[in-house]
């Protein structure tokens, strides 16, 4: 299982009200899986691929992420497994603005600290997964909304992190862009990425192979059998 969470709970305490964002949830995701998250605005959503991507820590309750035990980890620990295991992508694409798509896509790689020929080699590679290896040196503002978030989607995979995780990656983006981003999600998938996005709509999400559903912190449902075209 590469994802095993029991019992996770996130409360947010604002002054004397509190917020349970995450209350209780389980879920276990296995290698290769496609999985999409919905449910309200405010349904814990976000909340919950924070802490999948270790970016914040819960409450309590157990999370085990390859293997690993991350539940307990403390801020430097989680940050090692975060640039190992995990790439993210966000609606805002959060590229950096005054950067070509080849230094956004070696970003994480510095951080990882390659020396820089085998940076650029495996950035160039993720942008022509991506399709956009004729942009390498364009800069966000030269691009197309969906060319951005292709570079986001470059950006995350060139780690060759375990899992994706996408926090609504369609929402800034036009029906036929979000079309072609979820094409290449599909794409990705069918190649071994694990896959973990938050939608809102019903036409993403039957892109993937499980819907989970959220309610007030909790996993209302967990359905199996995509309705992807072209799957068994
Ligand atoms: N940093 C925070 N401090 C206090 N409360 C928070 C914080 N982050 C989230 N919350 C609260 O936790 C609950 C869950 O928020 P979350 O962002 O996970 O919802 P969501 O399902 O992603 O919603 P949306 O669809 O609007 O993005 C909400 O009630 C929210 O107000
Ligand atoms: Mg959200």
């Amino acid at each position: 299982m590469l994802i095993s969470i029991t019992d996770l709970r996130k409360t947010y305490r604002m002054g004397s009200v509190e917020v349970r964002a995450l209350d209780g949830v389980d879920l276990e995701v296995e290698a290769g899986d496609y999985l999409a998250v919905m449910g309200p605005s405010g349904s814990g959503k976000s909340t919950l691929m924070n802490l999948i991507g270790c970016l914040d820590t819960p409450t309590s309750g157990e999370y085990v992420l390859n293997g690993q035990a991350v539940s307990g980890l403390d801020d430097g620990e989680l940050a090692h497994i975060r640039n190992r295991e995990i790439g993210f992508v966000f609606q805002t694409f959060n590229l950096l603005s005054r950067a070509t798509a080849l230094a956004n896509v070696e970003l994480p790689l510095i951080y990882a600290r390659l020396p820089a020929s085998k940076r650029r080699r495996l950035a160039l590679d993720a942008l022509e997964r991506v399709g956009l290896g004729d942009r390498v040196h364009h800069q966000p503002n030269e691009l197309s909304g969906g060319q951005r978030q292709r570079v986001a989607v470059a950006r995350a995979l060139v780690n060759r992190p375990s899992i994706l995780l996408a926090d609504e990656p369609t929402g800034n983006l036009d029906s036929r862009t979000s079309e072609e981003i979820m094409a290449l999600f599909d794409d990705l998938n069918a190649s071994g990425n694990t896959i973990v996005l938050v939608t809102h709509e019903e036409d993403i999400a039957a892109h993937a192979d499980r819907t989970v559903r959220l309610l007030d912190g909790r996993v209302v449902s967990d359905q199996r059998g995509g309705a992807r075209r072209g799957r068994s």
